[in-house]
């Protein structure tokens, strides 16, 4: 049975007709184009599919896109604007903190969301708001540095930092 779906997808508003139980990860990635959200486990433990709703990160291959109507979503998608990187990716790429990448665009939303909920997060508070999220190449401590150099404003780029 199909629903129909009433959301907010990177600002921009999307009236879509979706399966009872389809996840919001499949209706992102398939059926609004947005690959950035990856599936990693499909269990909700890794973290690749990680998107913000309404102001909190989720794993999206775990929460019915059924459930979303009237909800505000952010896909990693959303962070560069007009070709330039959001602060939090282009500090991971200066950490060389990635490999493969599957695991980044989690990592930088939850980076992203801690520090709009804690400014000024210290080493611990990081390594807790990214626990959600495991990499399986690169090692955590580059990640940590990455998110840290945000916090410590080294990334204001064209007057905009932590957005
Ligand atoms: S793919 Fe969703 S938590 Fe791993
Ligand atoms: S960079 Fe490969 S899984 Fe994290």
């Amino acid at each position: 049975m199909k629903l129909q779906l009433n959301m907010t997808v990177n600002d921009e508003a999307v009236n879509i007709e979706v399966e009872q139980d389809a996840r919001l990860l499949d209706v992102l990635r398939d059926d609004l184009g947005l690959t950035g959200t990856k599936e990693g486990c499909g269990v909700g433990e890794c973290g690749a599919c990680t998107v913000i709703i309404d102001g909190k990160t989720a794993n999206s291959c775990i929460v019915l896109a059924a459930s979303m109507d009237g909800c505000d979503i952010k896909t990693i998608e959303y962070l560069s604007k007009d070709g330039k990187l959001n602060p939090m990716q282009q500090s991971f790429i200066d950490n060389s903190a990635l490999q493969c990448g599957f695991c980044t665009p989690g990592f930088v939303l939850s980076g992203i969301s801690l520090l709009d909920r804690n400014p000024n997060p210290t080493t611990e508070e990081i390594k807790e708001g990214i626990s959600g999220n495991i990499c399986r190449c690169t090692g955590y401590e580059q990640i940590i540095k990455a998110v840290e150099d945000v916090r410590d404003k080294k990334y204001v780029k064209d007057g905009a930092c932590n957005e």
